[in-house]
C-alpha cells in the first residue's frame, strides 16, 4: 500500500510517500527556517502563509521524485495536530480537497505518533530496520513537545510524562537568541558548545513538589533557561560571553539539558521493564544526547534506536508510515474511496498522543 502524506503542522512544508508504513519512495521538504530566522522563532501567520505557496508544488516534487501518478496512490495521509492551527489547516485543506478529487481515503495522523514512527523508516535500497520490541519506551522530544510514551503496539500509546513549561528545544532556542546566535538554537549551540567544558557551571535539576510516579518522569525546561539567563546577566558587565566562556557557558546548559532527558528516560525504561528505547523529534539530532543516552541505556542493558536526523525533524514520511496502520482499519470499515465523513475533519491544534491513534474522526 502506498500513502501519500502531507505534513504542515509548523514550518516545514513538506509531502511523502511511503510503502507498506515503511519504504521510502519521495519525501521532499520545503523549509521555513530563512522566512522565520530573523525573528528568531516561528512567526505562525507567515507559516501559514509559506505552506500556501509551497504546499502544490511539494506534492507535486514527492510524485515525481517516486515516479508515481495518483492511480499509484491508495491513501492520503494529513498531519491532523497538535501544531499550529493555521498551519495544520493549509495541510488538511489540501489533503481533503486531493482526497475528494482523486477519489482516495483520508487518513488523520497525530504528529507525535509520526515522531514515534520514523524509526521505522528506511529507503528502497535499504533492508528494513529491525526496529524496537513491544512494548517499548519512546521520548519524543522537539521544539514543541518533550515527553515519554510507552509504545505497546503500533496503534496504541500511553503517554508516561509530559514536560510542565517548555520543551527542550524550546529551551536550545532560547538561550540561542538569548546569545544572539539565531534559530533554530539547537544546531549553533550544539557546534559552539564543543569546545567548552560541561562541567564548568552546574546548573540544577527540576525538583517538583508534588511526590508520585509522575514527577519523577515529568520535565521542566523553564528553570534551565532562567538559570542560563541570570548567568549572562551576573556577567554583563563583561558583555555577552564570547569564545571559550560562551563555549563553557553553553556545554554546561547542554549538559544540564541532556543529563535531564536522559535520567528520566532511563526511568522511564527501567519502570515499563523494555529492551528497547526510541528517541526522536528534532533534539534527538543532538549528538551529545545521542550519545550519552545510549551509553547510559546500555548500563542498564536498554538499547537505543534513532531515526536517521531527516526524519527527526518534521517531516512527511513519518506521517504516511504512521498513517498506514490506521488506513487498512479505515479502509475496511469505509470501503477504498474518498467517505463523505472525511469533509468534515477539522485540524486539533492541542492533542494529546494517550489514547488508541485511531481518534475520534
Ligand atoms: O521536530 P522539530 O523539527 O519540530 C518540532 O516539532 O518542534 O524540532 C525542532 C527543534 C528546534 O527547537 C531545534 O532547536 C531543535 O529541534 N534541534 C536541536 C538540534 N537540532 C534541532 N536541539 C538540540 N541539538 C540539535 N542538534
Ligand atoms: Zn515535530
Amino acid at each position: 500500500m502506498k500513502i501519500l502524506a502531507i505534513e504542515t503542522s509548523c514550518d516545514e512544508t513538506a509531502c511523502a510517500i511511503v510503502e507498506d508504513g515503511h519504504r521510502v519512495l519521495a519525501d521532499p521538504v520545503a523549509t521555513q527556517i530563512e522566512v522565520h530566522a530573523r525573528y528568531g522563532g516561528v512567526v505562525p501567520e507567515l507559516a501559514s502563509r509559506n505552506h500556501v505557496v509551497d504546499i502544490v508544488p511539494v506534492v507535486r516534487q514527492a510524485l515525481s521524485d517516486a515516479g508515481l501518478t495518483w492511480a499509484d496512490i491508495d491513501a492520503i495521509g494529513i498531519t491532523r495536530g497538535p501544531g499550529l492551527v493555521g498551519a495544520l489547516l493549509v495541510g488538511l485543506q489540501v489533503a481533503k480537497a486531493l482526497a475528494f478529487a482523486h477519489d482516495k481515503p483520508l487518513v488523520p495522523v497525530h504528529h507525535l505518533a509520526g515522531h514515534l514512527h520514523a524509526v521505522f523508516l528506511h529507503r528502497p535500497d535499504e533492508p528494513k530496520p529491525a526496529g524496537p520490541a513491544w512494548p517499548h519506551v519512546a521520548l519524543a522530544v522537539s521544539g514543541g513537545h518533550t515527553a515519554l510514551y510507552r509504545v505497546d503496539d503500533p496503534t496504541t500509546v500511553h503517554q508516561l510524562s509530559n514536560t510542565r513549561d517548555d520543551a527542550a528545544g524550546e529551551a536550545f532556542d532560547k538561550v540561542s537568541r538569548m546569545l544572539g546566535l539565531g534559530y533554530p538554537g539547537g544546531p549553533v549551540v550544539e557546534r559552539l558548545a564543543r569546545p567548552g567544558d560541561p562541567e564548568a557551571i552546574r546548573f540544577p535539576q527540576p525538583r517538583f513538589k508534588d511526590g508520585g510516579p509522575r514527577a519523577q518522569l515529568d520535565f521542566s525546561f523553564s528553570g534551565l533557561k532562567t538559570a542560563v539567563l541570570t548567568w549572562i546577566k551576573r556577567h554583563a558587565a563583561e558583555g555577552l560571553p564570547e569564545g571559550q566562556a560562551r563555549a563553557d557557558l553553553l556545554a554546561s546548559f547542554q549538559r544540564a539539558a541532556v543529563d535531564q532527558l536522559v535520567l528520566r528516560t532511563r526511568r522511564a525504561a527501567a519502570q515499563v521493564g523494555a529492551g528497547d528505547v526510541v528517541l526522536s523529534g528534532g533534539v534527538a539530532c543532538n549528538s551529545v544526547l545521542r550519545q550519552r543516552m545510549r551509553d547510559a541505556l546500555a548500563e542498564d542493558g536498554v538499547a537505543l534506536q534513532v531515526p536517521r536526523p531527516r526524519w527527526c525533524t518534521d517531516n512527511a514520511a513519518m506521517i504516511a508510515g504512521a498513517a498506514f496502520a490506521n488506513a487498512q482499519a479505515r479502509i475496511a470499515a469505509l470501503g477504498p474511496g474518498h467517505a463523505p465523513e472525511d469533509r468534515r475533519m477539522t485540524a486539533i491544534a492541542s492533542w494529546r498522543l494517550h489514547r488508541p491513534l485511531e481518534a475520534a474522526r
